[in-house]
């Protein structure tokens, strides 16, 4: 079996991935014209040329741009559906995704619309491809406090259909701290709680993510390999990094993978998983990132089976889905081989 068949067939989550980030160029350019948005791009060709960044600003400047194109229910279920039927293709059994609420409600598209939109995608995906999902919703960091507390009171009549609360956008100058009320808040009425920290921000950051929000997962997280006390916290608490290669790659974060934080990560024990982040501006899915690893990296099917039972441990699934889906994994390795051939 190839290292890309073995990829394909092996069932895992996908931990870290924004909704918004999964418009793919023919669907933007649709959802343009279908909704009369003036956009600067004619054609697929010249969107794709644009998705050459230089750091995180330059990619959320395009990505909060593009935004505009999303305005009615239809189209965010047309983005979150496209996303789910990739996914299970791609042999996803369960995604927690992101979705940004300050970045369309400050366009004057209601919460509940985007919702509406996102929710009815997920129950298509789980009646129609037995795909589960959840949702979480993140504060951009670069707004106050106050505003990712309004968020979050705005959020509460669809409380039962969230999963939880996080943190995205510029992270330089903006450290977990300055959100230390809301997570709280978000702890205290019951909600899982990640931030994203460690990806262009330093140690520090995930250290406060950790210790101060209490976060349940990094999302990224990559700084840690700076600091070695961290390390062995994040080992010892088995803390999940929701970890993002090719997107590190485009944002410029790593230089190339072999000198990625990745094979560090996990020399020091700490519980990763492989996700896309936005998969349609970093060129690649969940699978693209587990591949394009196992080939730089040249990992064994027993050590792509370790980073997916990460992921399905690391995922919010109750405890009985998550053993359950664990002990399927088992299954799928005890018969798969435990080396590579050629076809
Ligand atoms: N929002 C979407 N993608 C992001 C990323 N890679 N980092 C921070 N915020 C984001
Ligand atoms: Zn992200």
């Amino acid at each position: 079996m190839t290292p890309a068949a073995f990829i394909a067939a092996l069932p895992k989550a996908e931990l870290h991935m924004h909704i918004e980030g999964s418009i793919e160029p023919e669907l933007f350019l649709e959802l343009a014209e279908r909704n009369r948005v003036e956009v600067r791009w004619k054609d697929v060709d010249s969107l794709r040329a644009a998705y050459d960044f230089q750091n995180l600003q330059s990619f959320l400047d395009l990505y909060y741009d593009g935004c505009r194109v999303l305005l009615n229910a239809q189209d965010f279920h047309d983005v979150t559906r496209a996303y789910l039927k990739r996914a299970h293709a791609d042999g996803v059994i369960h995604a927690e995704m992101f979705l940004g609420p300050q970045g369309h409600t400050e366009r004057g598209v209601a919460l509940g619309t985007a919702l509406d939109g996102v929710l009815s995608a997920m129950r298509a995906a789980e009646h129609e491809d037995g795909l589960s999902s959840g949702l979480i919703l993140l504060a951009q960091r670069h707004r106050s406090e106050e505003e990712a507390l309004e968020m979050f009171e705005q959020a509460m009549p669809w409380r039962e259909h969230l999963l939880g609360f996080g943190l995205g956008g510029a992270e330089v100058g903006n450290p977990p701290s300055k959100f230390a009320r809301f997570f709280a808040q978000c702890r205290e009425r019951g909600f899982r709680v990640v931030a994203h920290a460690g990806e262009e921000g330093p140690a520090a950051y995930v250290r406060e993510a950790v210790e101060l929000l209490h976060v349940d997962r990094i999302d990224h997280g990559n700084a840690s390999i700076g600091d070695e006390a961290l390390l062995r916290l994040l080992a010892a608490s088995q803390t999940p990094l929701t970890v993002c290669p090719l997107s590190n790659l485009r944002l410029k974060v790593s230089k190339d993978l072999a000198s990625h934080a990745l094979p560090k990560l996990l020399d020091a024990g700490l519980c990763v998983t492989l996700n896309s982040d936005d998969p349609s501006f970093f060129g690649g899915y969940i699978n693209d990132n587990y591949l394009q690893c196992q080939q730089a990296y040249g990992w064994s099917p027993a050590q792509l089976v370790q980073l997916a039972r990460n992921s399905l441990l690391a995922s919010f699934l109750p405890q009985a889905r998550r053993l359950e889906e664990v002990a399927r994994l088992d299954a799928f390795a005890a018969l798969a081989p435990q080396q590579w051939s050629a076809v």
